[in-house]
């Protein structure tokens, strides 16, 4: 049997940095599912579907083949044959990420495959339905958040030293129009599982939570 921990929470919490380091630490893989819906997003942004269009994304969705392939530890995501990895990071791709995950035959789709990673594998999977639908019955499951001055000002660090001029207002809003989209969805909205342990990073540095998360996996 794998070990599975499941890590959920809303954008810019931290989760991928402080899955990625602690899955380095525990010997295990990390799987980023919010690079799926990015790649499903891509797709579908380069087909010029919008993201209202249920029926063309229903068709287009049966046209993806989305598999995941490991280059030195890093999460690689495969799109029809294409590794897609450097063109998912942009913010119009995260918007249209966060509309299509409310459709619920692309998420079918994609749950399907993280859920046969994480049966062959010890794994740590980051998202926003880990705990509540794709891996219910993790050995561990945490919901990561932080204030959201927190996570626009880490966001806003971030941009800056990749030399992007951003205004910190507009992230701001940026993010609280995303976790509302996120979180009020019908089909598997983001929220806590009732058995995670939440952890709130605002005043924790990434060392100590991915601490404190390993010291839960290993308990
Ligand atoms: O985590 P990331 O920002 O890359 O995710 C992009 C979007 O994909 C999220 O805003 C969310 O709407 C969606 N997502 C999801 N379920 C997951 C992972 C991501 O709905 N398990």
């Amino acid at each position: 049997m794998s070990f599975n921990v499941a890590i959920d929470g809303p954008a810019g919490a931290g989760k991928s940095t402080i899955a990625r380091q602690a899955a380095k630490q525990l010997n295990f893989i990390y799987v980023d599912t919010g690079a799926m819906y990015r790649a499903m997003a891509l797709f579908m942004l380069r087909k010029g579907i919008s993201s209202e269009d249920t029926k063309g994304l229903e068709a287009a969705c049966k046209e993806v083949d989305i598999t995941i392939e490991y280059q030195n530890g890093e999460q690689q995501v495969i799109l029809n044959g294409e590794n897609v990895n450097g063109l998912i990071r942009t913010e119009e791709v995260g918007k249209m990420a966060s509309a299509v995950a409310r459709n619920g035959k692309i998420r079918e789709k994609l749950v399907d495959l993280q859920q046969k990673l994480a049966k062959k594998a010890d794994v740590i999977m980051d998202g926003r339905d880990i705990g509540t639908c794709v891996l219910p019955q993790a050995d561990v499951k945490i919901y990561l958040t932080a204030s959201v001055e927190e996570r626009a000002r880490r966001r806003h660090k971030e941009l800056v030293e990749r030399g992007e001029d951003c205004d910190i207002e507009k992230i701001k809003a940026d993010i609280i129009a995303r976790d509302e989209q996120d979180m009020n969805r019908e089909i598997s909205p983001l929220k806590k599982a009732e058995d995670a342990v939440l952890l709130d990073g605002s005043d924790m540095t990434i060392q100590e939570v991915t601490e404190e998360i390993i010291g839960l996996c290993r308990r």
